[in-house]
């Protein structure tokens, strides 16, 4: 159905000096079980963009980046021609301004690190997509979940967004088990908790029932 899919995955790294960078807890799962899903539909070609992880699936069209700006470059590279774009992966808001060719020095008892925006991959491919192109986003929310979510959804102009609410019963990052939500132009539907496989399926049935609708 699809010839060509895009799925984002892993945290980036935004490189402080050559030893130290700015990263995320993202551990990389969720893209992974998408690859693995999206291996058994009827998919030509899966491009898998990943930041530094230790979940690579095996048989996809592997490209590796670090920061959100390398990703961002190599999304744009392969987007036009990819019908489903999944951006699974926990690309890190902010860079340092100012990137130390030497090691910094621990002399000083305070130093302040200035940071600067990242820019925001989805949002881009939101205003870039053709109509039969299917974007699919994550949210990881804390406080005002749905309201959040539901901007985010309009924002960023996707097809479906996947809303992880983290809280101490649902931690999300790293975890094998996650609750989720899917929402869409016109709902919310709560989802159990299950395995990040399971909900690697479901989010390709979901996927499938949009395409089937458009
Ligand atoms: O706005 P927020 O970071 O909560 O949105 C999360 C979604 O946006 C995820 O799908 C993530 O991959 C994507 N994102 C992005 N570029 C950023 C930050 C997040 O594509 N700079």
């Amino acid at each position: 159905m699809f010839e060509s899919v895009i799925i984002a995955s892993g945290p980036t790294i935004e490189p402080i000096d050559p030893v130290r960078f700015i990263s995320n807890r993202s551990s990389g799962k969720t893209g992974f079980h998408l690859a693995n899903e999206a291996k058994k539909r009827e998919i030509d070609e899966i491009i898998f963009i990943t930041g530094p992880t230790n979940y690579i699936p095996s048989d996809v069209n592997l490209v590796h980046v670090d920061t959100a700006i390398s990703m961002r470059d190599n999304i744009l590279t392969y987007f036009k021609e990819a019908g489903v774009i999944i951006m699974a992966a926990a690309v890190s808001d902010y860079r340092s301004s100012e990137y130390c060719h030497e090691k910094i020095k621990k002399g000083n008892d305070r130093v302040i690190l200035e940071l600067v925006k990242n820019p925001d991959i989805l949002k881009e491919i939101g205003e870039k997509k053709s109509d039969d192109q299917i974007l699919v986003g994550f949210a990881a929310e804390t406080t005002n979940i749905f309201k959040n979510a539901k901007e985010k959804f309009e924002r960023k102009n996707l097809d479906l967004l996947v809303l992880n609410e983290i809280s101490k019963e649902n931690p999300v990052f790293n975890e094998d088990l996650n609750q989720v939500f899917f929402i869409y132009k016109n709902g919310i539907i709560k989802l159990d908790k299950m395995s990040k496989m399971e909900i690697a399926v479901l989010i390709w049935d979901e996927i499938f029932k949009i395409a089937e609708q458009t």
